[in-house]
């Protein structure tokens, strides 16, 4: 049974004051929530990782980073390692953002390397692939989403694909507030599973987690949560508020 997961990414957003009032606010109001059967993760800004870490000690929630670098260790100033990552047990790491494709300059190659140091150090890459509006108008949005899945993780190992969540992000439902149709998820979702049986076999494809991100909030969360291959959402300015969050984390039941 693949896991399901809700991720919240809260990019570059929160005071340190304000992310420790966020976290114990969700940590009450998930309760027994997190951790039964719905993986719960925050992935914050570096500099918070430790205490947060320390601060949801051994509850059931988890907390991830947004990014790393390609290289393990080095002059490499301004850059955080998975092994540094690692060394703080922290489990989950977003890589392949849009937002990092799109100012940061990311490509299939960098992010191939990230997702190499990444599993090097044990963790759980949440890759992230999706089209821009453009490419959707176009109508070549499968194609683009297969050949990002295709550039960043096909080099993997059947063993090291498994430890790899996908997440599905359009571009154009990234904090816009215009989510995509439940259908529409579930279309591009079976997609991304049919191309990783393509190359791995329809078991191991099963057993990877796809999530969706894009204007996730408790309104549309239960619809797209019911798809058969979202696996769970990857949650941008919904998880900035923890009722809204944790109501999300609630529909996934
Ligand atoms: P929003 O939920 O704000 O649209 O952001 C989605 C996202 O980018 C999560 O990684």
């Amino acid at each position: 049974m693949r896991q399901k997961i809700v991720a919240g990414n809260w990019k570059m957003n929160k005071t340190e004051e304000e992310a420790q009032i966020l976290t114990s606010e969700i940590m009450a109001m998930t309760g027994d929530e997190a951790g039964t059967s719905t993986t719960v993760i925050l992935c914050v800004p570096f500099p918070f990782l430790g205490s947060l870490r320390n601060q949801v000690g051994n509850s059931p929630i988890k907390i991830g980073a947004q990014n790393c670098s390609e290289h393990q260790w080095g002059a490499y100033t301004g850059e955080v390692s998975a092994w540094m990552l690692k060394s703080m047990k922290i489990p989950y790491v977003i890589l392949g953002h849009s937002e990092r494709r799109q100012y940061f300059g990311e490509d299939g190659k960098l992010l191939a390397k990230k997702i190499d140091t990444s599993l090097a150090a044990d963790l759980i890459s949440i890759f992230c692939c999706g089209e821009p509006l453009s490419v959707r108008e176009a109508g070549t949005h499968e194609q683009l989403v297969k050949q990002q899945v295709e550039e960043a993780l096909f080099h993997l190992s059947a063993e090291q694909i498994k430890k790899v969540v996908v997440a599905y992000e359009p571009v154009w439902a990234i904090g816009t507030g215009k989510t995509a149709t439940a259908q529409q998820a579930q279309d591009m979702h079976a997609v991304i599973r049919k191309h990783l049986a393509s190359k791995y076999g329809g078991a191991v494809a099963e057993e990877i987690s796809i999530l969706y991100g894009g204007s996730v909030n408790a309104k549309n969360a239960q619809e797209l949560f019911t798809c058969p291959d979202v696996d769970g959402g990857l949650v941008g300015g919904a998880s900035l508020k923890s009722r809204e969050f944790v109501d999300i984390v609630k529909a996934m039941k």
